[in-house]
């Protein structure tokens, strides 16, 4: 997540956990057998006998849940921040509620907020979280930590109410956080709400999308983007609107055409991965390897693109004169100005390869030399880390839908009036409460259940170089 693209100083942050991330094994089923013997309740005239049938059915199919429970889709307006390096939407925690804006990052899977303890400076303009002025937030007495490549945020665990796009979660699991590093946070932004699985959460709590989505809370169990582009804007101000988020629906005004849904690799969530099969600069194609060397997570919260230094080699071998940085700047590749660069990128069984504007391609411009959006940064050291991540240099360019059954990314072409939100300046969206049009309950997660037994329970994401053997997390790299 999070790339501040302006400044070349390239330091790739790892966090490591120490405990790799627990997948339930079934254990082996024991027989039972059942005696066939069904007793049919005898017919009679009665009310109850009417609705013994209907509700056999309804049990038989599962039909109850959903019937009884309002699905609901809703849209948030994004800000766009310091010239497309973060997209924020807004949510609303506690009792009563409170708007907050957060990172929207569909590259990891934990949400929390600043508690006012952990800004230095009162006067940042950033708005923090209050646990005593909530009736509804529960203190889980559980530490928490997360290290992205722009910074490290730690706290605690404790759930309260969250709402966003209308949807509502009665007990969401996020941590305040007590200590964030600095320049992890810009004002208006308290926070970073995760949007990947509930797999890769450092806290183990389910993310509020996933509750919402696998508890049938919305009409489709997707959500999905639209962001503007404001990086070729010499007028852009340090906020600017971001686009449109929406959750349980698609915005079929944003894009026209088919989605071209592609499945997770493997239908097991964590990023929010993809098969790269396709990598082209100006008609030239590159060649990639097959299977998991070429997976991606697709990540809003990530500026650029990065990938691994063989595969970004090739890419700019494709663009002449172009050359790779040394020292400091290690992993980028400048190359001349004057070359307008058309990368495209495929995914999956695809037939579509989807082109990047020069605009999102040029990262840097000094003098003649331009300095490319595509970096190498070597992941390997990650064990569920894939080997690129394709952040908003891409994601500018489609409309973009990540879909929870059948786990799946889709892209579609943005619409002219999608197009048309690109560079036209106006106010950023500022946090507002709306009406809740749906509440979904909360699901019970396995890092909060563990701790119940004596309150001590281990934080998944510790970050400690010196953990040997330990699952490597990616969260980014700062710039
Ligand atoms: C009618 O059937 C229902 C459902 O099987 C049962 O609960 C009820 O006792 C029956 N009533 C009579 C009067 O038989
Ligand atoms: C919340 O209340 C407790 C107990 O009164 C107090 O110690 C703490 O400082 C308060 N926290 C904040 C953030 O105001
Ligand atoms: C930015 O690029 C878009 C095309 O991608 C173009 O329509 C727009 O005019 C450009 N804006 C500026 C300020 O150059
Ligand atoms: C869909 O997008 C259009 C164009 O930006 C916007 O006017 C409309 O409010 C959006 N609706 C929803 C439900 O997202
Ligand atoms: C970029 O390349 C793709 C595929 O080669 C092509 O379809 C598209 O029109 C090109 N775009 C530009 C702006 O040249």
């Amino acid at each position: 997540m999070h790339f501040l693209p302006y400044s070349l100083a390239l330091s790739c942050m790892l966090s490591l956990v120490t405990e790799s991330l627990a997948i339930p094994t079934p254990s082996p089923a024991t027989p039972v057998s059942i005696p066939l013997v069904r007793r049919r309740p005898k017919r009679n005239n009665t009310d109850e006998w009417l609705q013994l049938q209907r509700d056999a059915v309804v049990a038989k199919y599962g039909i109850g849940k959903s019937a009884q429970q309002k699905r609901a889709s809703g849209y948030n307006l994004l800000g766009n921040q310091d010239g497309d390096a973060s997209f924020y939407g807004s949510i609303a925690v506690g009792t009563p509620p409170v708007g907050y804006n957060v990172i929207l990052d569909t590259g990891s899977s934990d949400l929390w907020l600043a508690g006012s303890s952990a800004l230095s400076d009162t006067t940042s303009g950033i708005s923090t979280f209050n646990p005593n002025t909530s009736s509804t937030f529960k203190d889980l007495q559980t530490s928490f930590q997360i290290t992205y490549g722009s910074g490290a945020a730690q706290g605690f665990l404790g759930t309260d109410v969250v709402q966003m796009a209308g949807l509502k979660v009665d007990a969401q699991t996020f941590a305040v956080a007590t200590a964030v590093t600095e320049d992890l946070l810009n004002s208006p932004v308290s926070g970073l709400m995760g949007l990947a699985f509930e797999t890769i959460a450092s806290s183990g709590a389910t993310p509020f999308w996933q509750t919402v989505a696998t508890n049938g809370g919305l009409d489709q169990p997707l959500m999905a983007f639209q962001l503007t582009r404001f990086t070729n804007d010499t007028q852009a101000r340090d906020l600017e609107p971001g686009g449109t988020f929406n959750l349980g629906a698609v915005n079929t005004s944003l894009f026209t055409g088919d989605i071209d849904f592609q499945d997770i690799p493997g239908g097991q969530g964590t990023y929010w991965i993809q098969e790269l099969t396709g990598l082209s600069a100006n008609g030239a194609s590159v060649e990639l390897p097959a299977g998991a060397a070429s997976y991606a997570a697709i990540d809003t919260g990530t500026t650029l693109v990065i990938g691994p230094t063989d595969g970004i080699a090739a890419l700019y071998a494709q663009i002449p004169g172009s050359q790779a940085l040394t020292g400091q700047n290690e992993g980028y590749y400048a190359y001349p100005c004057n070359a307008n660069i058309n990368v495209t990128l495929r995914f999956g069984q695809s037939t579509i390869s989807w082109p990047i504007s020069d605009d999102d391609f040029v990262l840097q411009q000094r003098g003649n030399s331009c300095i490319g959006s595509f970096i190498a940064v070597d992941t390997s050291a990650g064990s569920q880390v894939p080997p690129w991540i394709v952040g908003d240099v891409f994601l500018k360019n489609v409309y973009s839908v990540f879909r929870a059954t059948p786990p799946s990314v889709g892209f579609a072409k943005l619409s002219a009036a999608a197009i048309a939100q690109n560079g036209a300046d106006g106010p950023a969206p500022s946090p507002t409460v709306g009406s809740v049009v749906s509440t979904v309950a909360s699901v019970e997660t396995e890092g909060v259940r563990s701790s119940k037994p004596n309150g001590a329970v281990k934080v998944r994401a510790a970050w400690s170089w010196a953990a040997v053997g330990a699952a490597v997390l990616l969260g980014s790299c700062v710039l």
